[in-house]
């Protein structure tokens, strides 16, 4: 059978990686699809850079449109990126008729329904296995691998930047901005990097893995988004002194616990024990724990980022489509795992609503009674602690810190609590609240 021919929209790393993997590979990648798959074209505005990835193995040209208006081609292979000429590129390959791969999680966060409703729509499939937690298979286990079970919650480390910086922190008790600076000069920060260490990033892909592993709509503007530019060394030392590693968390969790439902949607930065696997998921990596009913708790550990690792789950995506282009578009896997007519409108429940335990710091007086009024406020509504840590005072300081640990609560009535505890005036700074994980 005459191979399948892919057209790539923008060869940059992943692009390169692809091309690469692709050629290195072809007899083993050939035997698993049925027949070849060869980039045949490919899209760069600087045509020079790219005929020195491609050769004269590819037609290279300057103008995406020209791979989408050829016919020949049978897969677009998306690696522009962001929500402007990706999102009119993608919606013209699908009107196109075409097949669309992307590693673009921004786009299918953002405006994925609009995307799938298109691709229904000409009977297209549109796969991004490379777009969430880059070379691990996460999506293919959530869509596939684990398609009996009912998924009760996920939690991942699906940022390698800020993972690097946290774990540099950490390991040499480094602040913030001094880390950050490190890792842009290492190239693991980009040089804007505010997608990263906002946590943007990490709530683009989990919005994506939210909508798989649940069966609702993607819906990126119902995210809670926070990220670690304005995380202290000082917590993640005492963090460490009580047993939690800190980690830039994506979480979706269903709650069956509210009337009719719900699912939390949340990024931010998460202790977790130091016993756990994923605690100790360091430097760039990326990894992804699944909570489900029947399977219990699965780990999906790897590289989330770089040229080959992203370029494998391309490919992988690439083989799928070539083994199921022929199929009746009824009998491929649905693009968000459930069929469109069993998905759900499940609500993201605001932030108030999310149930987790706290991380507390206070800078207090070190006088009688300050400690009792700050845990009764925490008793009256209703908050239980689990571990208190009070740092000795130096010699002559009269202030000192407090950490108090809680068990689980609503994160509204946490914040009730914060501002009477805020307001007393012995506490002498503002408080620093984190949140914390058992992901038992
Ligand atoms: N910038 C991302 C990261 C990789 O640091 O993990 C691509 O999503």
């Amino acid at each position: 059978m005459k191979a399948i021919k892919v057209g790539l929209l923008g060869i940059g790393t992943v692009g390169s990686g692809t091309f690469n993997v692709l050629r290195r590979n072809q007899a083993e990648i050939r035997g698993r699809a049925g027949r070849g798959i060869e980039i045949t074209m490919v899209s760069r505005r600087n045509v020079a850079l790219a005929r020195e990835i491609v050769g004269d193995a590819a037609q290279v040209v300057a103008d995406p449109r020209e791979i989408i208006a050829n016919p020949e081609i049978d897969i677009i292979v998306e690696l522009i990126g962001g929500c402007g000429l990706a999102r009119e590129l993608v919606l013209e390959a699908i009107a196109a008729g075409k097949h669309v791969v992307t590693a673009n999680k921004a786009l299918l966060a953002v405006h994925g329904t609009e995307i799938f409703a298109a691709a229904r729509e000409k009977g297209v499939m549109v796969a991004f296995e490379a777009a969430v937690a880059g070379g691990i298979p996460i999506i293919k286990a959530l869509r596939e691998g684990l398609t009996a079970n009912r998924i009760e919650w996920l939690a991942g480390i699906i940022n390698g930047t800020t993972n690097f910086i946290l774990s540099e922190m950490r390991s040499k008790g480094l602040d913030f901005a001094t880390v950050l600076k490190e890792a842009q000069r290492l190239g693991y920060a980009e040089s804007d990097p505010t997608f990263d260490i906002e946590g943007v990033d990490a709530a683009h892909k989990a919005t994506i893995m939210s909508a798989i592993a649940f069966g609702i709509p993607v819906q990126f503007d119902k995210a809670h988004v926070e990220g670690i530019s304005q995380l202290q060394a000082t917590d993640i030392k005492y963090a460490e002194q009580l047993g939690y590693r800190i980690k830039l968390l994506g979480i979706a969790r269903r709650r069956s616990d509210v009337a009719g439902g719900g699912i939390e949607l949340r990024v931010h930065p998460t202790l977790i024990p130091t016993q756990r696997l994923i605690a100790n998921v360091e430097g760039a990596m990326n990894a992804v724990v699944v909570q489900a009913d029947a399977v219990g708790t699965t780990l999906y550990y790897g590289k989330g980022a770089g040229a080959e690792p992203t370029a494998s789950a391309v490919i992988a995506d690439l083989v799928d489509i070539t083994r199921l282009h022929t199929a009746d578009p009824d009998h491929r896997v649905p693009h968000l795992a459930f069929q469109p007519d069993a998905m759900n409108n499940t609500p993201i429940l605001p932030m108030a609503q999310v149930l987790t335990s706290f991380y507390l710091r206070l800078r207090v007086a070190d006088e009688a009674g300050v400690l009792s009024r700050i845990t009764t406020i925490l008793a009256e509504h209703d908050i239980s602690i689990d571990a208190v840590l009070q740092r000795e005072s130096a010699e002559g300081e009269r202030q000192t810190d407090l950490i108090i640990l809680t068990h689980e609560t609503q994160e509204g009535r946490m914040n009730t609590a914060l501002a009477q505890m805020q307001a007393l005036p012995t506490v002498l700074a503002p408080i620093v609240r984190l949140r914390k994980e058992e992901l038992a």
